[in-house]
């Protein structure tokens, strides 16, 4: 929340990045409210049940944002991309019309991808047990307790985890890496080329953190769901504090912003005192 105020107020973040940014905030923030609430409940008064449809809610949910913020960084690393390989011309082909093209196609595809299977499991007529073996509600502890014939629904997910998860951001995002890396090598002093490191290296980052538990969490098989469920937890809880964190702790840019409205703020405080 923090760096999406500094976002919002300071003029000089006011850059494609940190338009992205700020969005990839605003997921992070829904993202983990969506299931963290529920898990703080239920340590705290150890009410553990759930209506069917809030269950339904909380996947339709949290599968949107994750899926979302997966496409949001896609979108960050074409961001740098341009930045790189083509600096001159950044502020023409980022501008402003394209950044809110590039995070809408993001929001909207991110809430119509997980259509299909939030209605496939709506259409499971029969469970075997009313207890999910999970934190929150997902895909696989409604599969596990489906009793009818899922074996459309377990298609369908496969192939959409493979293909709008990893194959199409992996390879986006790899190629972006791949451009970025050529460009760079080509640099001939070694302080231009830490300098064009620098400038990717926060999403580099979290891309590889992010992927890091993504497929952890999915080569694992079904029947390891305890260790899938850790992967899991670090993926819902962890990322999203870990991704404004690298922002902004690893950024010259973040971090004057923050120490300038410090500034400010103190010195209004002085003045009307
Ligand atoms: C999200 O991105 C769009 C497009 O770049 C931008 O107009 C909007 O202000 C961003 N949202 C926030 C909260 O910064």
């Amino acid at each position: 929340m923090s760096l999406l105020l500094l976002v919002c107020l300071d003029s000089h973040l006011h850059t494609p990045m940190y338009f992205f940014l700020a969005n990839l905030s605003i997921v992070d923030m829904t993202s983990s409210t969506v299931t963290l609430h529920k898990i703080i409940l239920t340590f705290l008064t150890g009410d553990n049940k759930m209506t069917y449809l809030a269950c339904l809610a909380q996947s339709y949910m949290f599968g949107s944002l994750s899926g979302h913020g997966l496409f949001i960084l896609t979108a960050m690393g074409y961001d740098r991309y341009v930045a790189i390989c083509r600096p001159l011309n950044y502020n023409i082909i980022m501008n402003y019309k394209i950044c809110l093209l590039l995070v809408s196609f993001c929001w909207i595809f991110g809430f119509i991808q997980v259509v299909p299977y939030v209605l496939l499991i709506s259409k499971i007529s029969c469970y075997s047990s009313n207890v999910i073996d999970h934190f929150c509600c997902d895909l696989v502890p409604f599969m596990a307790i489906a009793c009818s014939d899922i074996t459309i629904l377990e298609s369908v997910t496969v192939i959409q985890g493979m293909i709008i998860y990893i194959f199409i951001p992996l390879l986006l995002t790899f190629t972006s890496y791949i451009f970025i890396i050529r460009t760079i090598m080509k640099i001939r002093s070694s302080i231009g080329r830490r300098k064009a490191f620098y400038t990717c290296s926060s999403h580099l980052t979290v891309i590889l953190l992010l992927y890091m538990t993504l497929i952890l969490q999915y080569a694992i098989p079904a029947n390891g769901l305890s260790s899938k469920k850790i992967f899991s937890l670090i993926n819902t809880a962890m990322v999203p504090i870990l991704n404004p964190l690298i922002y902004s702790l690893k950024n010259k840019d973040v971090k004057t912003a923050f120490i300038r409205k410090i500034r400010k703020w103190k010195l209004e405080i002085f003045t009307a005192t």
